[in-house]
């Protein structure tokens, strides 16, 4: 027993608690005072079955991960798990909240398990680089079979109480309030039924022909779908110990592979975004953190971007109100919406009554003055400043004085817009990234006149939007946009010394990124990067500056939309091909200016464009404009794509000694 394990007991059962805030990781406390109650337990004669439960708002949610990279102190997990495992009283792990990782491989390692419905399990150790290192690989295939375990050990998704029980994983959901009870009925009727339980170490799966079958396609299936990332394919491997050989060897080698992961670089960079992200969510110091709550929104605008914001608001229950300048266009907007909701349903990812709900928080109006009560309005209307500002200038006489008034522009002056407001301080920028309702990157952008309560509000709200949210200061492009404008200038650079579209996309792409940059360029439309440039206050003075894009949109080429950008687009089928005009187009020019054509070899490209993406961002830091290196990490991963086991542009070139 110690500050963070304790032991009761109740007649004939003894009841172990782990309160270890915030999330009951097994820190070194954890282990060690879990190991002296189960020998207490043990020792004592009276005591004939253990429940294993924790306090707080979650079972336990994994490994300590703020220990990892450091020397292991003992008592080591696996070693704590095989005397849960060998015990000679049952153990009942009750679960509430996420049982994750180290977690749910403590549950496995008991004899029963039961959870409120409302929890979820999983072994998300892949999403950071590493796999189940005390016993999962070994133990979860023998609890729920080959095809659960290798979908849940190689994915890291979590999954509901309900599904855990049908996989049987689980022995037991209750809806009962009261976990604790609900595992001492548990318990009292298992010890009248008589325990006749295996030991999990003491099952075997079969080598058969069935099962290698099984692992032959997930082997396949998961070489097409890595993408550069190791730990899924490393987690396999250790899946088919599991089969080929006895419990204690598949463990000790699945300890093995374990540490291996430990020492990888993918593992440090996807602890590394891991931390990022939950620190991109805290406020600075200097913010006080003081929000209110959001219990209405508007959103200015039906266009893409409104309608994927508007979505993001009814998905979490808060009602909605789009506004459009006339009737026909608010229609359009609230049957686009319906329409996306539909599909869902039909894609499986809501329900029909899921649906339901959401459209009914989804409503219109075509007047400002309908906006009295609202506390949140987000204006995703025409990029163009004029436009806003007359925007701001009605919001402001026609909400109230304590809403939040946002604009979800790309890159436009935001102290420029919040000037058309008698209060400026309740101005900030919301920037989403689109489709809005899908992406995980939310820009919330200050001015140095944004009320500590509009900041900290809208945090509170990003992470209620489910956002990856990032504070960024006002400055041209804020930091997301500028950071990917010095990446594509860079590509556009390395197009003018004569590396092909499809070259330098298949680069990036190899390299790990989503899409390749003149890719994203023809999808987006190459004359929205053209028309910002326009309106850009301070052009640099460089010739080649994003010339051959600015070249195509001068050209009406403009990418998908036209059916030709960097690539030529097939009208029937959208197929993209090389396009060998464009490209002598772009030469042609390169010529003109004096640019040096060459052949890059990949590594080059790549090296320079995650390079340029650095060197930007510590300029963006240096300027304020950003807190800290880790918030770009967090706007590269959820943004644009990045690879997440690459850690992020900055944590790359922190990495390889460039910063
Ligand atoms: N170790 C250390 N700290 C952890 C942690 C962990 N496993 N999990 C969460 N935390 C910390 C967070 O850093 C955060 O700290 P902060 O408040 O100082 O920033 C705090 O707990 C709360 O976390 P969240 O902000 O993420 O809270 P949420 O409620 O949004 O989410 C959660 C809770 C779902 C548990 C989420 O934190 C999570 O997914 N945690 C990671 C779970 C995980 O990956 N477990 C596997 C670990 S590896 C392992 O177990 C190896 C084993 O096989 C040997």
């Amino acid at each position: 027993m110690n500050q963070v394990v304790s032991i009761a007991t109740e007649g004939q059962i003894a009841i172990i608690t782990i309160d270890n805030p915030p999330v009951n990781a097994l820190s070194q406390a954890v282990r060690s005072g879990l190991l002296e109650c189960v020998n207490e337990a043990v020792s004592d004669r009276n005591i004939h079955a253990i429940i294993l439960i924790c306090t707080g708002r979650t079972f336990i949610a994994g490994a300590d991960i703020s220990e990892f990279g450091q020397p292991p102190l003992e008592p080591f997990l696996p070693d704590v798990l095989e005397t849960l495992d060998n015990c000679s009283k049952p153990i009942i792990a009750a679960m509430h909240g996420t049982a994750l990782g180290g977690g749910l491989e403590t549950a496995l390692a008991c004899r029963y398990r039961i959870a409120l419905d409302s929890a979820r399990i999983g072994l998300p150790e892949v999403t950071l680089g590493l796999i189940p290192g005390a016993g999962g690989t070994q133990r979860l295939p023998r609890i729920a079979g080959l095809a659960s375990a290798l979908d849940l050990i190689t994915s890291g998704r979590h999954v509901a109480a309900k599904e855990a029980l049908r996989m049987g994983v689980l022995d037991q959901i209750t809806t009962q309030e009261d976990l604790l009870a609900a595992a001492m009925d548990f318990a009292r009727q298992m010890l009248a039924a008589g325990d006749s339980r295996q030991r999990i170490s003491a099952t075997r799966l079969e080598d058969s022909s069935e099962n290698r079958a099984i692992l032959a396609d997930w082997e396949t299936r998961l070489r097409k779908k890595a993408r550069g990332q190791e730990s899924p394919l490393v987690a396999l491997e250790s899946i088919k110990n599991a089969v080929r050989l006895p419990f204690a060897e598949g463990l000790e080698k699945e300890r093995e592979l374990f540490m291996a992961c430990m020492g990888s670089a993918q593992s440090r960079a996807l602890r590394h975004i891991f931390f990022a992200e939950r620190a991109a969510a805290k406020l600075p110091a200097s913010i006080a953190d003081a929000p209110a709550d959001i219990h209405s929104a508007a959103i200015i605008g039906g266009g893409t971007m409104g309608r994927g914001i508007a979505m993001c608001f009814a998905n979490i229950n808060i009602p909605v109100k789009v506004i459009e300048t006339d009737q026909d266009r608010l229609a359009q907007a609230l049957e686009a919406i319906e329409r996306t909701y539909r599909k869902m349903t039909v894609q499986g990812r809501i329900n029909e009554d899921q649906q339901r709900r959401r459209m009914a928080l989804v409503t219109g109006s075509c007047e400002h003055a309908s906006l009295a009560q609202t506390d949140l309005v987000i204006e995703a209307a025409f990029e163009n400043l004029e436009v806003k500002r007359s925007i701001f200038g009605s919001l402001d006489r026609h909400c109230k004085a304590d809403a939040i008034l946002a604009t979800n522009t790309s890159y436009l002056d935001i102290e420029a817009i919040a000037s058309a407001v008698s209060e400026p301080s309740r101005v900030l920028g919301m920037h989403f990234f689109s489709p809005a309702h899908i992406m995980k990157l939310l820009e919330v952008v200050r001015t140095p006149q944004t009320s500590a309560g509009a900041i900290s509000t809208m945090m509170k709200l990003g992470k209620a939007l489910g956002k990856r949210t990032v504070l960024v200061g006002n400055g041209f492009g804020f930091a997301a946009n500028r950071m990917y404008s010095a990446y594509g200038r860079e590509g556009q650079q390395i197009l003018l010394e004569g590396v092909t579209p499809a070259h330098l996309d298949q680069a990036m792409k190899n390299w790990g990124m989503a899409m390749g940059p003149a890719a994203v360029l023809d999808m987006s439309g190459i004359d929205i990067g053209y028309n910002a440039r326009q309106q850009n206050p301070h052009p640099p003075d460089d010739p080649c500056y994003f010339r051959p894009a600015d070249l195509l949109a001068e050209h009406g080429y403009l990418g998908r939309k036209s059916g030709r950008g960097f690539y030529r687009y097939d009208p029937n089928t959208g197929q993209a091909s090389e396009d060998l005009e464009i490209i002598e187009l772009i030469r042609g020019d390169a010529r003109r200016l004096g640019v040096d054509q060459r052949d890059l070899p990949e590594h080059d490209i790549q090296q320079r464009m995650i390079r340029a993406i650095a060197t930007e961002g510590e300029a963006i830091l240096a300027e304020g404009i950003a807190g800290k290196r880790s918030d770009l990490d967090v706007i590269w991963v959820n943004g644009y794509g990045f690879p997440r086991w690459r850690g992020g542009p900055m944590h790359y070139a922190t990495e390889m000694g460039w910063l």
